[in-house]
């Protein structure tokens, strides 16, 4: 079976930036909170009618044109999101219009801070067997829409952001270096296994609980006035949960591939809070110069927060051919995972 393995990155993120300072403007929160508790300096927000699928669509270009691809050589389309377009149909369908294709599956994955690793995973699956040869897989989010940007919302409204990254994934061969040298002296390339995971126990410990078809009308005044359309969140279980979780998931991953976190050049993972980084960071022993973090800039863009620190990685020189990359998560459901990737 061949390797699959990341072709190419993109990402877009909108213009606007909006600054902690802002959104003190609009709520009773300060520069000093935000940064002390999170790490986030400023985040970004899309104009009004720009979608999930917009930005989408455009990491999904620069990835295609960084891969030497036109969007016609695509076969498989995923999109993670908790923020679709609309409630139905899903994100994919949209963005496979702008993008200006036709005939190709489109599959929404609702796995929220984790839906990259598992449209990661349902991708790798189909290369490997041989079902789709060229896969674009995004995240994509707009939160920035359903916050309450006020009082009420602010314990979330300062964390999200807006933003999309996007991968093409395919098959590595030998001649790419997919299968070594056949002596043993360079790796294989590509990804060497996904693992993920969920609790439903936790599913309403972040959530957003309408509009729900579970209530009938699906969406009320009455529903708006309480706040159910807006995020909501026990942080400090959030927070504890994902500080065991995501260094967990690393370690799941490296005893499942014979490998040791000294032989891991660079982790990657979900920037859900500057502070869970550093403490993931801490649990495995890593030092600075192993574990990227851009939160700072964007705030959490769940979906999307993996592909675009990937990019970011990338395009400033931080992974060379050969490393090892392990990627990791954990967000809502809850949902959890992680991935080791020969860069
Ligand atoms: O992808 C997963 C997504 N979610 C996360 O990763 C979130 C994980 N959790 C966290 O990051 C942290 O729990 C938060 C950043 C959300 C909160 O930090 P914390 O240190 O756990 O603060 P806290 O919830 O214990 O709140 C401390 C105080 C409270 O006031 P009192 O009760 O002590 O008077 C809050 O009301 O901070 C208050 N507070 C704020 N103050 C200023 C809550 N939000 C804000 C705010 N600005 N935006």
């Amino acid at each position: 079976m061949p390797r699959t393995h990341i072709l190419s990155t993109g990402f877009r993120v909108p213009d606007r930036v909006v600054t902690n300072d802002d959104l003190a403007s609009m709520m009773d929160t300060s520069d000093a909170w935000i940064r002390q508790r999170s790490g986030i300096e400023e985040r970004r927000w899309v104009e009004e009618g720009e979608a999930g699928s917009d930005l989408g669509a455009a990491a999904a270009a620069m990835a295609l044109e960084r891969a030497g691809m036109k969007a016609e050589d695509l076969d498989c389309l995923i999109v993670a999101t908790l923020s679709p377009d609309h409630f139905f149909p899903g994100t994919g369908v949209f963005l496979q219009r702008k993008l200006g294709i036709r005939d190709i599956p489109c599959l929404d994955v609702r796995n929220q801070c984790t839906g990259f690793l598992y449209g990661l995973s349902i991708a790798d699956a189909w290369i490997r067997t041989g079902r789709y040869e060229r896969i674009l897989l995004v995240g994509t989010e707009v939160h920035s829409t359903g916050l309450h940007r006020n009082d009420f919302g602010r314990d979330t409204a300062v964390l999200f952001g807006d933003g999309a990254g996007a991968v093409i994934l395919g098959p590595v061969g030998p001649a790419e270096g997919g299968r070594g040298d056949g002596n043993g002296s360079a790796p294989e390339r590509g990804i060497l296994s996904v693992h993920i995971h969920a609790d439903g126990r936790f599913a309403e410990k972040l959530w957003v609980e309408a509009p729900a078809s579970k209530y009938d009308p699906l969406i009320s005044h009455e529903h708006i006035d309480a706040g159910l359309t807006c995020p909501s969140m026990d942080g400090r279980e959030v927070f504890r949960q994902a500080v065991s979780r995501m260094p967990e998931a690393v370690r799941e991953a490296l005893d499942a591939e014979g490998l040791s976190i000294d032989e891991v050049d660079m982790v990657i993972a979900h920037q859900a809070n500057l502070r869970i980084c550093q403490m993931v960071q801490r649990a495995l022993g890593l030092s600075d110069d192993r574990i990227y973090n851009n939160i700072q800039r964007y705030g959490n863009t769940t979906a999307a927060s993996l592909p675009i620190a990937l990019h970011e990685c990338v395009e400033e020189g931080r992974l060379r051919c050969g490393d090892l990359l392990c990627l990791t998560a954990f967000g809502s459901g809850f949902t959890w995972g992680s991935a080791l990737i020969r860069w």
